[in-house]
């Protein structure tokens, strides 16, 4: 069988969702790939799948690398890179966040905007690669129509979503009270462990990137609310069929 997938899904915690219906697919373990990481966190499978979604040829990554399991963020990103020789066009990312917003609940979905980089490696660090300048713009790192199509999509349907900055930090703990605090008053909305390394190098090789990020937990001014992995992965796999939807309609439509 051969494929020539445009379109790259990442899925984030316990959001594997979208890839158990992909059709006519053949699934490649991360440790069979040369120079990939393994995977190493509970509730992230590790591998790549290659099939169909609807009559779109697709790509997913089921399982993706952290900076907190000790890679760099060359490591991190070299996916991305991959995707880029593969032709991806377009990439699509899911993940698990604490929301600061005091208008998100748990379970929300929220489209990402923009990101705040506080990863202590930049990936795109060292000689630059050929596909984008030394200096990438970021002003769109998350594609309006995308996002607009999302909307719209949404509103058909009857889902509650809600936007926002996407602060991205090294983890792995959570964060105390006053750094969620501190995070909101930056101007973030919520605060993960993931996406953003991800975004920029896709970004810098011209692939278009689209993000929904699963309020799993709140880190609200003054409100201190314990949080587990548990309790994380229980959100996400609550909400991640409303994002499941959204997304493969907006694969079929794009
Ligand atoms: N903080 C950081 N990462 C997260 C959180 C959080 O509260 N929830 C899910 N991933």
């Amino acid at each position: 069988m051969t494929t020539k997938p445009e379109t790259a899904i990442i899925l984030g915690t316990g959001l594997g969702q979208l890839a158990s219906e992909i059709t006519d697919s053949y699934a490649i373990p991360y440790q069979d790939i040369p120079h990939f990481p393994v995977s190493t966190v509970e509730g992230h499978a590790g591998k790549l799948i290659f099939g169909k979604l609807g009559d779109k040829d697709i790509m997913a990554m089921e399982g993706r690398f952290h900076y907190y399991e000790g890679y760099d963020m060359k490591q991190v990103t070299f996916p991305e890179r991959v995707m880029y020789e593969l032709g991806i066009k377009t990439l699509f990312v899911s993940n698990a966040s604490g929301g600061m917003n005091p208008n998100f609940n748990i379970g929300d979905l929220m489209i990402i905007d923009d990101h705040i980089n506080l990863f202590p490696e930049h990936p795109l660090r060292g000689k630059n690669f050929p596909t984008g300048p030394r200096f990438p713009d970021m002003h769109e790192a998350y594609d309006r129509r995308l996002i607009a199509l999302a909307d719209e999509i949404a509103a058909e349907k009857g889902i509650r979503v809600v936007h926002g900055v996407y602060m991205g930090v090294q983890g792995p703990t959570f964060e105390t009270p006053a750094e969620y605090k501190m995070y909101h008053r930056m101007g973030a909305d919520a605060v993960g462990m993931s996406t953003v390394p991800e975004v920029i190098v896709a970004h810098h090789c011209g692939i278009k990137t689209f993000g929904i990020s699963i309020i799993t937990d709140l880190g609200l001014e003054d409100t201190p609310v314990e949080v587990s992995h548990e309790e994380v992965q229980e959100a996400a796999n609550h909400a991640q069929p409303l994002m499941t939807e959204i997304m493969r309609e907006m694969i079929r439509r794009s």
